[in-house]
């Protein structure tokens, strides 16, 4: 066993966490890349969407992020609401992968602590 000393095992096991806490971390800074790129102009910086008038408010109206990821991916797929001043499609403009970023941006930044 002394191959296996527990100064490695505690080593590896720090490499797999801070690996995995660093995607997690990853997602969310290319997220607010996206974000602040294609949401802000509406949703605003503090994603109140001016109280709801320029856009969602993701900070005071629960019943957005209340909603399952797979309803709120849907939506930000392919939009909600009026086609000139509602909640524009972004199929085409943003890859899965970015919209579930964008999403986790979102939720860690604006959703309930
Ligand atoms: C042109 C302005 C505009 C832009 C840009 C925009 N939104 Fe929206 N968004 C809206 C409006 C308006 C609503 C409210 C739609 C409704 O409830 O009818 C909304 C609603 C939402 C909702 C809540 C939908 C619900 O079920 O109530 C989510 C989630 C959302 N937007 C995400 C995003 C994300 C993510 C981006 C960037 C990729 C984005 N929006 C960009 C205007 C915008």
């Amino acid at each position: 066993m002394e191959k296996y000393s527990l100064k490695g095992l505690l080593f590896v096991t720090f490499l797999l966490v801070n690996s995995m806490s660093s995607s997690f971390a990853d997602s969310i800074e290319e997220g607010k890349i996206v974000y602040l790129d294609m949401c802000e102009e509406c949703h605003q910086l503090d994603g109140t969407g001016m109280n709801g008038v320029t856009a969602g408010d993701f900070v005071n109206d629960e019943s957005i992020l209340s909603q399952t990821d797979a309803e709120l991916l849907n939506t930000i797929k392919v939009g909600k609401g009026d086609p000139v001043d509602g909640m524009p499609p972004n199929e085409g403009e943003l890859s899965d992968q970015e919209m579930k970023d964008v999403l986790l941006y979102i939720r860690t930044s604006f959703g309930k602590k």
